[in-house]
Order: structure tokens, then C-alpha cells, then sequence
């Protein structure tokens, strides 16, 4: 990557965000953070704050005119903005909503009509409930009723997925990615992001891990280096334009495994404690079983693989959860 290339990362200052930034930085880039720092942090840029490469603008991926001027000076813009997490959602559906839908229109807009090239962050919260396990890009959605909440942030990045194909055919070149439980050092302590961070922030405050539902629910957990390295790969790869792909690694752990995993790591004396969905979210969450991503395209249009394995990533998250977040509270 040549220095001349400006990059423009709305949600740098989050989690993933952060992480993309440190590596573009390293890779030569000028880098332009658009944030509003709801659930960014400062903390998350201390690396890279004050690098003479680096700016950061704080403000709103729904102010128009702002990204406008901000993608028009980037070479490459990868929007990863948003209101994220399934109970953020669940709590403010509204304003989750427009933030994810007309915020990223503002983005594929201006990089339409200032010719640059894009990268879409969309989740595998898009397949819904699917059991066509794994998940193929070209496969099924399954969601449910439109009352329920928590569908609403698959609706809404698939949303941004039309709306991005539909710019694509007029001429942007834009990719999309579809992330798969992306976890690493600096994930959200406050617990709503990661349930990694939550049994993390648990075990080190000497509370039950609280597993929702039976436990048996599995996830495949893809460390950020290996999401981010994907995420680059997507916005450079010319046979990625126009297409949508998996962004993750295929090792299934169930949702009681991690929780014996993090206590064993950071406090054996810790309960673990099984309670129904109802009593953390709203009556009639719905919760998809098991979600595992297809890597069949990523390999072949990317030659993308995660590379970092569970215990290795987990090992590195916790160490960081230790040094980060102990004494500090975790909502509920
Ligand atoms: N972490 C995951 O496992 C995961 C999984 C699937 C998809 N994603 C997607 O990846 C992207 C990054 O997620 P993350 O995990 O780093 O979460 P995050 O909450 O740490 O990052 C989102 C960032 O967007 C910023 N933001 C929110 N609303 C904004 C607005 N109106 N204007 C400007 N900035 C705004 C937040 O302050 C934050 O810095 C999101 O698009 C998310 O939907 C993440």
C-alpha cells in the first residue's frame, strides 16, 4: 500500500474499527476516522492518536454533507458505523435502525458519486435463523416477525446489502463482508457487543456467568486480526467488487463451553449460572442456534483463512480482559 492512498474508516474508533486502523497505519496509509463515539472510545485510537498520518473527526455518518466531504477525499472508504450488538438494537430501535440503514446510503452515495472505492460491514446476523448450517452467501435468510426487535439489525444490514448492489450496478465498486462474532483485545467491556467481554468482565468481578437459554447455542468466534485481514482483503481484491462474502473462522464452540473456558482462565471459583432468554431481553427474543460461516468463497475470491486458533485468540482476549477491565462494571 502506497502512502498516497487515503483511507476513510467511519467507526474507527470502535472495536473492529480501531483494530483496521492500527493495521492501515502500519501498512503506510493516510487514515480519516469518522466516529461518534457512542460506543467508540478514545482508548481504543491511544496506539494511534498522534500519528501524522492519522485524523479523527467526530461526528455522524448520518451527517450528509460531512461524509460527503470526508469520502471525496479518500481513496477507499470502509464503512463500518454502526449501531451494533443485538440488545443495543433491542433497547433504541429507531435510532439502530437509521444509523444503519440511512447512514450507510449516505456513505454508498458519496462514494458513488465521487468514484471510490468501498467496503460494507455487514454481519452474519443476516442469515437470521437459518439451519442451513454452514452459512453460504448465496443461502436462505430465515428471520422472524417484524415486531421483534432484534430482527431488525439483520433487516437493516441486509438493507445496506441491497443498497450497495444496487450502487454497484451503477458502476461502484463496492464489497461486502459479513462478519462472524469478531473478538480480540479491546472488545466491549460494557458487555452489549461480546459475550466474551460479558463472561470476561464476570468471572473478574467473582459473578456467575450468566449462559442464556440452554447453553448449547454455538458461535464460531473469529479473532480480529484474522477479520480485519479478511476486511482489507475485500476492499482491495478486484474479483471481491460487487460480491458479499463470509468473514470468518469454522471452529463451533457452544455458548456453555466458552463460559467453562473463560472461568477456567480467569476464575475457577466462579458459578456458571443457566437463565431463560426472558429474563435479559424482551419477551419473545429469538435466538439463532448455530452459526457457522461457509469459507468456500472467502478462500476462493479473497484467499482468505482466520489463521488464529480459539485458544490462542481467547488466551490473548482474556489477558487483555484482565489488564482492562477488573473492578469495572458490567451492565445488565
Ligand atoms: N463485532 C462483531 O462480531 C461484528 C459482527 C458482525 C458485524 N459487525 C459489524 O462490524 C462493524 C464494527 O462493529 P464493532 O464490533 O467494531 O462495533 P463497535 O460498536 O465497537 O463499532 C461501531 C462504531 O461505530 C460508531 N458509530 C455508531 N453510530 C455512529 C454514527 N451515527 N456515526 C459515526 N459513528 C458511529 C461507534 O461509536 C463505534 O465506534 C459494524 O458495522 C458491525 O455491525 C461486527
Amino acid at each position: 500500500m502506497s502512502d498516497a492512498e487515503r483511507i476513510l474508516v467511519t467507526g474507527g474508533a470502535g472495536f473492529i474499527g480501531s483494530h483496521l486502523v492500527d493495521r492501515l497505519l502500519a501498512a503506510g496509509a493516510r487514515v480519516t476516522v469518522l466516529d461518534n463515539f457512542s460506543t467508540g472510545r478514545d482508548a481504543n485510537l491511544a496506539g494511534a492518536a498522534g500519528h501524522d498520518r492519522l485524523s479523527i473527526v467526530r461526528g455522524s455518518v448520518l451527517d450528509a454533507e460531512l461524509v460527503d466531504r470526508l469520502v471525496a477525499d479518500s481513496s477507499t472508504t470502509y464503512h463500518l458505523a454502526a449501531a451494533v450488538g443485538v440488545r443495543h438494537i433491542v433497547a433504541d430501535p429507531l435510532a439502530s435502525m437509521l444509523t444503519n440503514v440511512r447512514g450507510t446510503e449516505n456513505a454508498l452515495a458519496s462514494a458513488h458519486r465521487h468514484k471510490v472505492r468501498m467496503l460494507i460491514a455487514s454481519t452474519s446476523e443476516v442469515y437470521g435463523r437459518s439451519d442451513q448450517v454452514p452459512f453460504r452467501e448465496d443461502g436462505e435468510r430465515v428471520l422472524g416477525p417484524t415486531w421483534v426487535h432484534r430482527w431488525s439489525y439483520s433487516t437493516g444490514k441486509a438493507m445496506d446489502e441491497h443498497l450497495a448492489f444496487a450502487y454497484a450496478d451503477m458502476g461502484l465498486r463496492v464489497s461486502v463482508v459479513r462478519y462472524f462474532n469478531s473478538y480480540g483485545p479491546r472488545i466491549d467491556e460494557s458487555g452489549y457487543g461480546s459475550v466474551i467481554a460479558r463472561f470476561a468482565g464476570q468471572a473478574l468481578r467473582g459473578e456467575p456467568l450468566t449462559v442464556h437459554g440452554d447453553g448449547a447455542q454455538t458461535r464460531c468466534f473469529t479473532f480480529v486480526s484474522d477479520t480485519v485481514h479478511g476486511t482489507m482483503l475485500a476492499a482491495t481484491r478486484d474479483a471481491a467488487v460487487g460480491t458479499v462474502v463470509n468473514i470468518g473462522g469454522q471452529h463451533e464452540v457452544s455458548i456453555l463451553t466458552l463460559a467453562e473456558m473463560v472461568r477456567t482462565t480467569l476464575n475457577p471459583r466462579a458459578e456458571i449460572q443457566m437463565v431463560p432468554y426472558e429474563s435479559y431481553y424482551p419477551k419473545g427474543f429469538e435466538d439463532t442456534r448455530r452459526r457457522v460461516p461457509d469459507v468456500t468463497r472467502a478462500r476462493a475470491v479473497l484467499g482468505f483463512e482466520a489463521t488464529v486458533t480459539f485458544e490462542d485468540g481467547l488466551r490473548q482476549t482474556l489477558d487483555w480482559c484482565r489488564r482492562n477491565y477488573a473492578g469495572k462494571p458490567v451492565m445488565h
